[in-house]
């Protein structure tokens, strides 16, 4: 394995109640859509995808995350729908989270100044919850998984056996909302 790069990821990470919630529906909606669904220690939402990068970039990500000055908030999830193209199902916001989109926004003007180019591709904010569907699904939770986003993380993506498996590199906490 080539330990000179690594495939890195800036991502909300749940904890564990809300792991434990997202994991439930991802079980539940790999059902209807007749795919797999992700595993639990798997679950994230990304926030700027970087891919395949020497592992010095680490530390200057570490500078870029540390100057990121936003507020925690909750992130109400209730929105199930399904790419196609990609055969996967997810779970968003009928209505996008300002505080989300704004905490993208920091982080991409942060690797921008900093010289570090990421994916243009306009942000969707989603957690993947099944992979491999086959069939559609769009529906709205009766009730919203209710996230509180304290922080966010800066993973790495290995490839095992059984697929991609996350693991965190570092973590970073918002501000106290209303602090
Ligand atoms: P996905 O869940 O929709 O597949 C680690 O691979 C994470 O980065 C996943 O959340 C994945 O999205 C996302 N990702 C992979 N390739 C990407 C790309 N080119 N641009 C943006 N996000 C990407």
């Amino acid at each position: 394995m080539d330990r000179s790069t690594l495939r890195l990821f800036f991502a909300l990470w749940p904890a564990p109640q809300t792991r434990a919630a997202l994991a439930r529906l991802a079980e539940e909606v790999a059902r209807e859509t007749r795919g797999r669904a992700v595993a639990a220690d798997n679950l994230h939402i990304t926030l700027a995808f970087l891919g395949e990068r020497p592992v010095e970039l680490v530390a200057r990500l570490h500078d870029v995350a540390v100057a990121v000055d936003c507020s925690a908030f909750t992130l109400l999830l209730d929105d199930v729908g399904c790419w196609r193209k990609a055969a996967l199902a997810w779970l968003g916001a009928d209505t996008p989270s300002a505080e989300l989109l704004g905490l993208h926004r920091a982080l991409l003007h942060g690797l921008a100044g900093a010289g570090i180019a990421v994916d243009e591709r306009p942000y969707a904010p989603h957690v993947t919850l099944a992979r491999r569907t086959s069939t559609i699904v769009r529906r709205r939770l009766a009730r919203p998984i209710a996230w509180h986003v304290d922080g966010f993380a800066l993973l790495t993506s290995q490839l095992d056996r059984d697929g991609a498996r996350y693991r965190v590199l570092a973590t970073w906490s918002l501000r106290a909302a209303g602090g």
